[in-house]
């Protein structure tokens, strides 16, 4: 069954402990810098101490978060018996991946994780504190403490590649497929450039021998054109001081994102994905599929019962089996 892509609750427990007493106006203005920071191509470099790693963890880990158990459905609709048994979480942050990890695969019993932000890093302690978990997280630049880590069946970096430059980058991406044991996944905002990044890692990791397991059907080269790209959405539920932090209205969100996820053997079945929200019209449903064998506008006419029951039942993102 697919996970939720809510915050658990016992981890927005252990947040909301952490506002007592603070000011929601201050962390508003903390989130606000932050975001506006990582918007400018700062990246986190403005989360610098614990208030600031709070006010990040309650303004942007539900939508990250939503964003990773998304993709990991998606991977556990095409490999269903994959039961990872250790994790390797590079640029954790206050944890975000390795929660979502641990919520998704009951398997796993060993945590890795790795960042260069202490205050991130504090936040994350305090919160597998909190939840009973064990986790071994060490600080530091990427590009040392990955070296020294330990391999995982599921390696994973969640809003992380963004934040390096292109040689970093693609030093990174070399690092963690070097540490996968099993399966690599890469979550990055769904905007042109994110697309662009995962493009890059999908090439470099498909000629180092990887797998790709979703969301593209095939190993073949990206058959989208410019200007046309590819993200996904996910729908969240927003929280009262979530939609205080973030001076919102509506009780929900909708984070948009890319991934990939690579394995080392081959995939036996991969399905076609829905590229776009499906349109409906008086007489038929109409989707853009990714296919084994290229993008397609797929139609439904209303009279085929039968396609059309089953198109009415597709949403953006999903696998058509
Ligand atoms: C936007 S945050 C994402 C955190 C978390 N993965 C999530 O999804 O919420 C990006 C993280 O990458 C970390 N990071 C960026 N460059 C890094 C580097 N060179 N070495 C280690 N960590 C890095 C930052 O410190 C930050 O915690």
């Amino acid at each position: 069954m697919a996970t939720s892509p809510d915050l658990p609750a016992s981890i927005s427990a252990a947040l909301a402990v952490r506002l007592h007493g603070v000011s929601r106006s201050d962390a508003a203005q903390r989130s606000d810098t932050i975001s506006k920071t990582y918007r400018a191509g700062g990246g986190s470099t403005a989360i610098r101490t614990e208030s600031d790693a709070l006010a990040y963890a309650l303004a942007r880990m539900p939508a990250t978060y939503a964003a990773v158990i998304a993709s990991l459905n998606a991977l556990q609709e095409i490999r269903p018996d994959f039961a990872p048994r250790s994790l390797l979480d590079c640029g954790a942050g206050p944890g975000t991946a390795t929660w979502a990890c641990a919520e998704a695969f009951e398997s796993l019993a060993s945590f890795a994780l790795l960042d260069a932000n202490p205050a991130l890093r504090a936040l994350a302690m305090e919160l597998a504190r909190d939840n009973d978990r064990s986790i071994a997280y060490t600080l530091g630049d990427g590009d040392a403490t990955i070296a020294q880590a330990p391999s995982a069946d599921l390696v994973i970096a969640s809003y992380v590649i963004n934040e390096l430059t292109d040689i970093a980058r693609a030093r990174l991406v070399a690092a963690m497929w070097a540490k996968t044991n099993d399966t690599l996944v890469i979550v990055e905002p769904g905007t042109p450039a994110g697309y662009a990044r995962i493009l890059d890692a999908r090439t470099q990791l498909i000629e180092a021998g990887a797998h790709v397991i979703a969301p593209c059907p095939h190993d073949a080269a990206c058959p989208l054109m410019k200007p046309d790209w590819c993200h996904f959405s996910q729908r969240l539920q927003r929280s009262r001081v979530h939609k205080q932090l973030k001076s919102a209205e509506l009780p929900y969100e909708d984070e948009k994102f890319i991934y990939l996820a690579v394995t080392r053997m081959p995939v036996a079945q991969r399905p076609s994905r829905v590229l776009a929200q499906p349109v409906t019209t008086k007489i038929a449903i109409t989707a853009k599929l990714c296919t084994p064998d290229g993008v397609i506008t797929a139609i439904a006419p209303k009279r085929d019962k039968a396609l059309y029951g089953k198109f009415r039942k597709l949403d953006w993102g999903d696998a058509v089996v």
